[in-house]
């Protein structure tokens, strides 16, 4: 019905009753092209993604992406690029698509808003209101911002001079971008009827909006009032959008036609069939923090109306910034995703975002980070530690590996290190169902670091061949590099299998599970050169030059 990934999803059988995970990006509007705040909303989820597969293997897990094509924006830049719309659409979604499958994330689906399959699940949705009574024609005036699609207040907008024509303008004093009144006839959503049962959401759910600071934010906006939602717009002005039923006049709301996305890739309308089947409710909602009020009011409210299940979760990440300014398109000062990803691999560009995102504060892009964290956290604390134990010197036989079940020399000696590395998986799963992915990076690094002193300190090299200290701390290290690779599945999904093949961990072995069991029986591959190291000393492109940054500032 939608384009579908690149990756298998498997279907579930009888045998695997539970709901399969899914999890969703926001859609991303075509009217540009695709920038590194998007590629980091796409790697979070993926990462999330990724973690739930390896986490519980007994459901299949979904991770939707697609493009939001609808409105005004587009509508007006396809009239300037003398276009059809949906041939811009067409051209500007496979753009964001072509990123998706560059940066080899792991979606099961890929939605269009133009997609047959969802104008008949906006279309359904939006009957299912009007049955329930929740909309309403009536006389709308307001300030309507084409850019964020959406009215303002009166008290969220402020006056600015316009630096470039010296005129004034009114703005919103959130996003910085321009409205104009509105007067006109539209059917109007209650959404004020639903504020108690909102607040009473946020208040029982404490955990419903993530991480808690945006949650509090949006039961302080709930406490302080809410107002009726205008949902469609005269046709004459709108035309570029889904219809509303037996209206010829008037066009849905594009965001109330934006968030239905996420029911039709669960398989909406169910009709007969049950919508756990396709995933529904959602297990979480990935959003950037400048879309909150449209996900974490709107949304709710929207799905309380049609009597249908909540999403279990919605995880708010913040910006990134460049020269600590909010990437945008508007602006100019967007990082290309292409460019990056061409000159370093996914892997390190992934790495380096989910180290340096965070949900709670803004991140600032710089080309000397990426080349510090590849330098410090791949190539020296993975990549070398990955290569010592190949050297000739370490080498362990299948045999004495065999009769090693856990240290030998007395668990005292390492107990400390033990106990940090059987509780590792828990302490990066809390991480991962957080969308910490940055802590959970952090702790596989310290991880590694203190694998790296417990050889060094061990000298294994000059212990005796056989001897259980030697076989002890060597065999600690594999393991460590098992569990990190394991865990690392879900950022750096190519680099750790090569580390699990090197290490000779088999590929049934390598889950949450698996990790688990700190001294699982293995054979390793210890003092075993290998053909290749894991990261190679210099990165593609840090040998161009000192100002590279400029080189993927797309003008
Ligand atoms: N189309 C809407 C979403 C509809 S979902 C039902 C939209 N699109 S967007 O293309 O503008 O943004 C998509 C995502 O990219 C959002 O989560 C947004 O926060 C994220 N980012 C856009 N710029 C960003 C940064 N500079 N940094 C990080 N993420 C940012 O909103």
């Amino acid at each position: 019905m939608f384009l579908k990934g690149p990756f298998k999803v498997t279907i579930p059988t009888l045998q695997s009753l539970s709901k399969p995970f899914l999890t969703t990006t926001p859609i991303f509007y075509v009217n540009a092209a695709p920038h590194l705040g998007h590629l980091y909303s796409l790697v979070l989820c993926d990462s999330i993604a990724r973690f739930q597969k390896i986490f519980r293997t007994d459901r299949p897990v979904f991770s939707s992406t697609g493009t939001d094509e609808h409105g005004l924006k587009v509508q007006t830049v396809a009239q300037e690029q003398n276009k059809r719309p949906l041939d811009l659409c067409t051209e500007n979604s496979q753009r964001f698509q072509n990123l998706a499958v560059l940066a080899n994330t792991a979606y099961s689906h890929f939605i269009r808003t133009t997609n047959k399959q969802h104008v008949a699940a906006v279309q359904g949705f939006w009957n299912q209101l009007k049955e329930k009574k929740y909309i309403e024609f009536q006389h709308h005036e307001g300030w309507y911002s084409t850019s964020d699609e959406t009215f303002y207040p009166e008290s969220a907008l402020q006056r600015i001079v316009n630096e470039k024509t010296g005129e004034e303008e009114l703005v919103s004093t959130e996003t910085g971008k321009k409205v104009q009144w509105s007067s006109e006839m539209n059917y109007h959503f209650k959404l004020s009827s639903l504020r108690s049962r909102l607040i009473e959401l946020y208040e029982q759910n404490p955990n419903f909006v993530q991480p808690s600071i945006y949650h509090n934010q949006v039961l302080s906006e709930l406490k302080s009032g809410l107002q009726d939602l205008s949902i469609s717009r005269p046709r004459s002005r709108l035309s570029w959008g889904i219809p509303v039923p037996n209206d010829d006049f008037q066009t849905i709301y594009v965001w109330l036609d934006a968030l239905v996305n996420y029911l039709t890739v669960a398989g909406y309308p169910w009709n007969s069939s049950d919508p756990a089947s396709g995933g529904w409710p959602a297990d979480v909602h990935i959003i950037g923090k400048d879309i909150v009020r449209f996900h974490c009011i709107y949304w709710p409210a929207f799905l309380m109306a049609a009597g249908l299940p909540l999403p279990k979760q919605i995880l708010v990440h913040s910006h990134w910034t460049m020269n600590k300014v909010k990437m945008s398109k508007s602006l100019g000062n967007v990082i290309d995703p292409f460019e990056l990803i061409k000159d370093y691999g996914e892997e390190i560009v992934k790495y380096y975002l989910l180290k340096q995102g965070r949900l709670t504060s803004d991140s600032n892009f710089e080309i000397e980070g990426l080349e510090k964290d590849y330098e410090h956290d791949l190539r020296r604390n993975l990549g070398v530690l990955t290569s010592r134990i190949q050297s000739k010197k370490l080498y362990v036989s299948e045999e004495v590996q065999k009769e090693w079940t856990s240290p030998i020399m007395g668990i005292e000696k390492h107990q400390e290190y033990i106990n940090h590395l059987s509780q590792l998986p828990d302490t990066c799963a809390a991480y991962a169902h957080q969308g910490q992915m940055h802590a959970f990076i952090e702790t596989l690094q310290n991880t590694l670091r203190s694998a790296t002193k417990l050889l060094q300190e061990s000298e294994p090299w000059n212990l005796e061949s056989n001897s259980p200290a030697r076989t002890d701390v060597l065999m600690l290290t594999a393991h460590t590099l098992r569990i990190c690779g394991i865990l690392f599945q879900s950022v750096i999904p190519q680099k750790s299998s090569e580390l699990l093949d090197q290490l000779g961990v088999p590929k049934g072995n390598r889950t949450f599970k698996d990790a688990k069991d700190t001294f699982i029986a293995t054979q390793f591959n210890l003092g075993k050169k290998q053909k290749n190291h894991l990261f190679q000393k210099k990165t593609p492109a840090s040998t161009i030059n000192s100002s590279i940054s400029e080189t993927f500032i797309k003008s």
